[in-house]
């Protein structure tokens, strides 16, 4: 049985799966997405994900091509029939297709939707064990960081510039010289004074589903915590650091551009990840 993708109402190999070349994803990248974690048949944080991907197609005026409970329906069929238990489900819903016109098509165009599934046993990652190292970008990205746009030009080549410089992740810089984010992550420090920051989710980030979570984690063990910007230089200075996302979990940083910040990650980090672990282990498994 080769593996499936989902394509406008139908599960297709995915070696053929594709869209029309009118689809406005690919003329504009005028589309949301999203990506969900699945861990021994749980999905992480299912809810969190789909509540902002109403807020993203709410944002856009994109209307949903399925119910909200059919979309989970279709999103477990996809996981099943293609045997996932452990890996990332990604689904794009686009402004659908319609010829090539910058503004919207005319209402009743369907929106598109087309879903891909990954196996991945996220636990054999060594980034967990050694943490990685990050560089500082400038953040050249738009002024609506906050919806999941597939629009990801600047993300794309913020990761391949880390990637050429051997390092995990980029991490932006706004021109007052706060990190607003990374690349596809969220960036949170530990400072000297031993309180956990990441940024507020204003538009200049993406309030990362994950990041939430955290932040649950993080009150229910009375960690100082404080959603501020902070800068290039601070994050350098810091005790610990992290990045943060649904495929990543907690990614210890041990280095930032060229200053190092430890040899292995920091007893924080290390404890928000194992407690993210076990939040996860706790989860029903639904699939
Ligand atoms: N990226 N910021 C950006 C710019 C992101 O693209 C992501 C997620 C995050 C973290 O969000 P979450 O915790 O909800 O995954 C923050 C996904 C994983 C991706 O593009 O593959």
């Amino acid at each position: 049985m080769p593996r499936l993708a989902y394509v406008n109402g139908r599960f297709v190999p995915h070696s053929a799966a594709a869209v029309h070349v009118e689809d406005r994803g690919y003329q504009f990248g005028d589309g949301v997405y999203e990506v969900v974690t699945v861990v021994q048949k749980r999905f992480v944080d299912l809810e969190g994900h789909l509540d902002r991907l109403n807020r993203s197609l709410g944002e856009l005026r994109i209307d949903w091509p399925v119910a909200r409970n059919v979309l989970e329906i279709l999103m477990r069929q996809l996981l099943v029939r293609n045997k996932v238990s452990d890996g990332i489900i990604y689904l794009q819903i686009t402004r659908g297709v319609a010829p090539r016109d910058h503004k919207f098509p005319k209402s009743g165009t369907p929106a598109s939707l087309v879903m891909t599934t990954r196996r991945v046993v996220h636990e054999r990652s060594p980034n967990f064990r050694k943490g990685v190292k990050v560089i500082t970008i400038p953040d050249i990205r738009w002024l609506r960081c906050d919806i999941k746009s597939t629009s990801l030009l600047p993300n794309c080549l913020g990761k391949q510039e880390a990637f050429e410089a051997e390092a995990y992740e980029a991490w932006q810089v706004g021109e007052d010289g706060n990190i607003t984010e990374g690349t596809s992550s969220n960036a949170w420090i530990l400072t000297p004074e031993k309180e956990l920051i990441t940024r507020a989710p204003t538009s200049e980030i993406l309030n990362g589903i994950t990041r939430l979570t955290i932040i649950e984690i993080a009150a229910q063990q009375g960690i100082k915590f404080v959603e501020r910007p902070f800068s290039v230089a601070e994050a350098k200075a810091a005790e610990e650091a992290f990045t943060s996302s649904a495929t990543s979990f907690v990614t210890p940083v041990v280095q930032i551009d060229d200053t190092v910040l430890s040899n292995e990650p920091g007893p924080l980090t290390i404890n928000l990840l194992n407690s993210y672990r076990q939040y996860i282990e706790r989860l029903e498994a639904t699939l």
